[in-house]
């Protein structure tokens, strides 16, 4: 069959790695795409994604039987909707459902409803009552637009001042939502539950890095790396995710009308009362695809149509459970703030030598055969190992090989697994 994958990043790379590798997979497009997905397929820039009849259009025109979706804004805006409509099978969930990561708001109120451990909260629409609510709940606390806002609609505030500065800014926009929340202590992790609106199968963990700055300094990014799995999830916090988080999720969508059918990506903060829900992401990670697709030892395209289908009773999706992954995102100087583009990259062929590493391209254009930086997060150099140990030092050896001096990256990713293997732990 023929596949459409709509996306232009890292994780769409990663998504069109895995789809092409599968025997059910005739020819792979992907709109608008980036010089990586165009080694796995053809590139469909001329495609304008947010126009859903010419999506039709194109998937009627050329035979293709399963369009995925990678990034959020198509689902929010209903693509998987208007396809599914057609008649076109689309992996993702529907604009509804998607609203489990539109709308912040909405997800609290139904971990509230079905009693889904997360921070305490409470959602405002005015300033006055949010004020007084932080004057009553002090510091610290967490701060966060209720719509999309690429990850910077949050402030973990340290002090009133602060979370009084955030809530004043969201509130200097009209119409604005907030929820101000409890701050939670403990570790960070990624969780991925495959779904078909009523089951859901856990496909894997990973850990994100979401500062700039090695430390975990610097303002928030969209990931500046990853590793997979992540070992604090203990098989035993896997089955409470399961249990506690994930299937009374499907259960309150499935009651509100909206069953969620896609990949559901839990954030977690793993506190001294068990796993909490940070916040839920309704399609793969960016870059925590990049460290889960490498890992896959199972055909990912009969999953993702099982899932469309509602069936996934009889699906399993395996993971290299010996295998760890771990990827360092090359951002452009600047990044997260503005960036310049257009600077060489060299050495991605010779980065990429050993079959152990994949060097996947999120922001880059080529020109004639020179690759171009055209981006903020621009490469994520991802490899295999034994242990997150070997996977990190490859990584680090395979940067080493990129000739790209208006480059950075973090040098420490992996730095907490590293430090538990070390300390005894394998994966
Ligand atoms: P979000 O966009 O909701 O994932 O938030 C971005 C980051 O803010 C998370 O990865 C956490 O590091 C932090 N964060 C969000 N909510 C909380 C909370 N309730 N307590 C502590 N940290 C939080
Ligand atoms: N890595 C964070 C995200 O994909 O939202």
């Amino acid at each position: 069959m023929n596949i459409l994958l709509i996306g232009s990043g890292g994780r769409e790379h990663a998504l069109a790695y895995a789809l092409s590798k599968s025997p059910l997979c005739s020819r792979l497009f992907t709109a608008p795409g980036n010089p990586g997905t165009q080694r796995h397929g053809e590139n469909r820039p001329d495609l304008a994604v947010t126009d859903h009849a010419a999506v039709r259009a194109f998937c009627e025109q050329n035979g293709v039987g399963l369009v995925v979706v990678g990034p959020e804004a198509p689902l929010v805006a209903g693509l998987v909707d208007d396809l599914s409509a057609a008649g076109i099978r689309a992996f993702g969930p529907t604009r509804a459902a998607a609203q489990l990561e539109g709308s912040k708001g909405f997800t609290k109120d139904l971990c509230a409803e079905y009693g889904i451990p997360t921070a305490a909260f409470a959602r405002f629409r005015a300033l006055e009552p949010a004020l007084a609510y932080l004057r009553e709940k002090g510091a610290p606390i967490v701060v966060k637009a209720d719509g999309l806002a690429a990850g910077k609609g949050v402030t973990v505030a340290e002090t009133a001042d602060q979370a009084e500065a955030a809530i004043r800014a969201l509130f200097a926009e009209p119409g604005t939502e907030i929820v101000i929340e409890e701050c939670m202590t403990g570790e960070e992790a990624s969780f991925f539950a495959l779904c078909d609106g009523t089951r859901a199968i856990a496909i894997g963990t990973a850990q994100d890095h979401k500062r700039v700055f090695d430390g975990d300094r610097g303002p928030n990014t969209g990931g500046m790396g990853a590793y997979s799995p992540a070992t604090i999830v203990t098989p035993a916090i896997a089955r409470t995710v399961m249990d506690t988080i994930i299937a009374p999720t499907l259960r309150g969508m499935r009651a509100r009308g909206m069953p969620f059918t896609g990949i559901l990506y839990a954030g977690l903060m793993l506190t001294e009362a068990g796993p909490k829900l940070i916040e839920y992401n309704t399609r793969f990670g960016d870059p925590e695809a990049q460290v889960l697709m490498p890992r896959l030892a199972s055909d990912l395209v009969p999953a993702l149509l099982s899932a469309c289908d509602g069936d996934l009773s009889g699906v399993s999706l395996e993971f290299d459970e010996h295998r760890a992954a771990l990827t360092v995102v090359m951002a452009a100087a600047g990044y997260p703030g503005t960036v310049v583009r257009g600077s060489t990259i060299r050495g991605v062929a010779e980065a990429e030598a050993s079959d152990a590493v994949f060097v996947f391209q999120a922001g880059t254009r080529s020109e004639g055969d020179k690759l171009l930086a055209d981006g903020g997060r621009v490469l994520a150099v991802t490899a295999l190992g034994d242990s997150v140990m070997e996977a990190q030092a490859r990584a680090y050896a395979a940067i080493a090989r990129i000739d790209w001096p208006e480059g950075f990256c973090r040098r420490d990713i992996g730095r907490r697994a590293v430090a538990r293997e070390v300390a005894g732990g394998g994966i």
